[in-house]
């Protein structure tokens, strides 16, 4: 059986909620969705995700939650990491950090769909632990029944995430990047059968410097001076992609990337 999987990408504050909201019910119908995986760490005021905002995003239709730099921003969000079971959190921070490495969703057909997350180590301020060995560590872990595994690389540099797409090629259904909050062009199924993309790019409002208002950001850069960056309110869209995997054997045969921009009339 082939199975259709939305990855969405960093849901940043506001405006990413409720695009989450109007664009899932439409995107479900329209391309015949079996399993929606949605990194929310920045649904919360653009920097985290609280208990509110996480049960927020799962009404909105996400089945599994990624997270990444930003995790445990929101204190609240702790209990959730420990005791949810669609939520995880990177695999590389130390065993001690609070929550779960991998997380299954099941469809109505019983098909076992694992998600799991890391960190990059290129140009991020959070320096985790080596992403590659905690990826093969992960992976090993979870239930051989379940075919299906889709990992979120929460990192900066596209060569770093490019690497890690070769790494789990025909270990991984699909590869996908987030935290940079631009969209790449370069989705392919790798030789293995991996579905792979560098970025999803943000589900959030793009009149704006990857979320937050543009002005602000554009002022810091050029005065020096940092200042308090708002998230931004215009243009909002849904990124991500869309993969087609086979159930028995967790191949890829199939990526698209989707956009869906937010109808003006319902945004602030
Ligand atoms: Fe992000
Ligand atoms: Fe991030």
């Amino acid at each position: 059986m082939e199975l259709r999987i939305l990855c969405i990408g960093d849901v940043v504050g506001r405006p990413g909620r409720q695009v989450l909201r109007e664009a899932l019910p439409v995107l479900t119908k329209q391309h015949s969705l079996d399993c929606i995986i949605t990194n929310a760490e920045n649904s919360t005021d653009g920097a985290g995700l609280s208990a509110a905002h996480y049960q927020k995003v799962v009404a909105a239709g996400s089945h599994l939650i990624t997270l990444g730099d930003h995790i445990y921003r929101r204190r609240d969000i702790i209990q959730v990491m420990e005791t949810a079971d669609n939520i995880v959190k990177p695999a590389n921070l130390p065993t001690q950090a609070p929550g779960k490495e991998f997380a299954i969703h099941r469809t109505e057909s019983g098909v076992g769909i694992a998600v799991i997350s890391v960190l990059g180590r290129l140009f991020m301020k959070l320096q985790a632990n080596c992403p590659f060995a905690a990826a093969d560590r992960v992976i090993a872990a979870i239930p051989s029944d379940v075919k299906i595994i889709v990992v979120d690389f929460h990192a900066e540099a596209t060569s770093e995430k490019i690497a890690m797409g070769w790494h789990l090629d025909g270990r991984a259904s699909i590869v996908f990047g987030t935290h940079t909050h631009v969209p790449t062009a370069d989705e392919r199924v790798l030789p293995k059968r991996t579905a792979y993309i560098s970025d999803l790019g943000m589900t959030g409002p793009y009149d704006s410097v990857i979320g937050r208002d543009r002005n602000r950001v554009v002022g810091t850069f050029i005065s020096g001076v940092p200042s308090p960056f708002d998230v931004a309110t215009n243009d909002t869209r849904l990124c991500g992609i869309i993969a087609t995997v086979e159930s028995t054997t967790g191949r890829a045969s199939a990526i698209q990337r989707i956009r869906y921009d937010a109808n003006p009339a319902t945004q602030r």
